[in-house]
């Protein structure tokens, strides 16, 4: 909560095996129920594919991340700030080529990444979908793995694909899940059983938590459709409130042993892991 600068944030990545499953619009309406709870929370928008996070905040950045590699802009100058005060940055095409970076231009982006210690509590980087190496190495980086999957089978296998190589190519053993477009909490559960089961039988020594499910709910979708976010539309509809409920569950959620919440070091594993 608040204020502390003796805390260094959390780096929390929200990712999924298939893309369209929410990820945006869980780490947008998060981020709100967040700030609103006290933290000072950024958004890094790392989704190489679909960088669009600033659509359901109706902001038109005119930077992205590029201009802070390329030294032209400092992160402060890219990042904007919503009404409710969450700070992104956005991504645009910027992410794609982080393995062909430069000595030069990772040591700009470290001092640079550095500077958002003291400026933020929860980091959120939403890190698309799938198992390209972009995807996976952010997730790698962060402290924590948050992994959406819908009730969909090609959803509920392409998480599987992507829990089973972060754990055999980078180590990663622990996972948070939501279920996101359920019509009820058995389906969720339905959905959260088959992947650990899946897990536990032929990975053995990877942990997957269940952290909560969001409903299916229009309201959401037509939220997407006036630039908006349903935290601010609709704060009382059931996908809001599960939203909430799940904001606060990862709020009070021990903290990882091997977390760091150090930026200097998230970003430092992030060049690591480039193979
Ligand atoms: N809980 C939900 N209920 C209904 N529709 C949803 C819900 N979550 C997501 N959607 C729909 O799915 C679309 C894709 O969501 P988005 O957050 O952009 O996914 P991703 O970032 O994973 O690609 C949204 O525009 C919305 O129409
Ligand atoms: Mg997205």
């Amino acid at each position: 909560m608040g204020s502390g600068k003796e805390k260094l944030p959390r780096v929390i990545a929200v990712t999924s095996g298939k893309g369209g499953v929410g990820k945006t619009n869980l780490v947008g309406n998060m981020a709100v129920a967040l700030t609103r709870a006290g933290n000072r929370v950024v958004i890094i928008d790392a989704d190489v594919g679909l960088a669009n996070i600033d659509i359901i905040f109706n902001l038109r950045p005119d930077y992205n991340i590029k201009h802070v590699i390329s030294a032209e802009k400092t992160l402060n100058q890219v990042m904007v700030t919503s009404d409710h005060g969450v700070k992104i940055l956005p991504g645009g095409s910027g992410f794609a080529n982080f393995t062909q970076l430069n000595e030069g231009e990772k040591l700009t982006l470290l001092s640079e990444f550095e500077t958002l210690a003291d400026q933020a509590d929860i980091i959120l980087v939403d890190t698309g979908a799938g198992i390209s190496s972009n995807v996976l190495y952010f997730n790698s980086a962060c402290d924590e793995c948050l992994v959406i999957a819908t009730k969909e089978p090609t959803s509920i296998t392409d998480a599987y694909a992507m829990m089973k190589v972060m754990s055999q190519e980078y180590g990663t053993r622990y996972f948070k899940l939501v279920v996101n477009m359920v019509e009820t909490p058995e389906e969720a559960k339905r959905v959260y059983a088959s992947l650990s089961g899946a897990l536990d039988k032929f990975l053995g020594n990877v942990v997957l938590e269940y952290t909560g499910f969001i409903p299916f709910d229009r309201q959401l979708q037509r939220s997407v459709q006036k630039r908006s976010l349903i935290m601010d539309n609709a704060p009382d509809s059931p996908a809001a409130k599960a939203i909430k409920n799940i904001s606060s569950k990862l709020e009070t959620a021990p903290e990882r042993p091997h977390s760091s919440g150090n930026l200097t070091f998230f970003m430092n594993r992030v060049f690591q892991a480039v193979k």
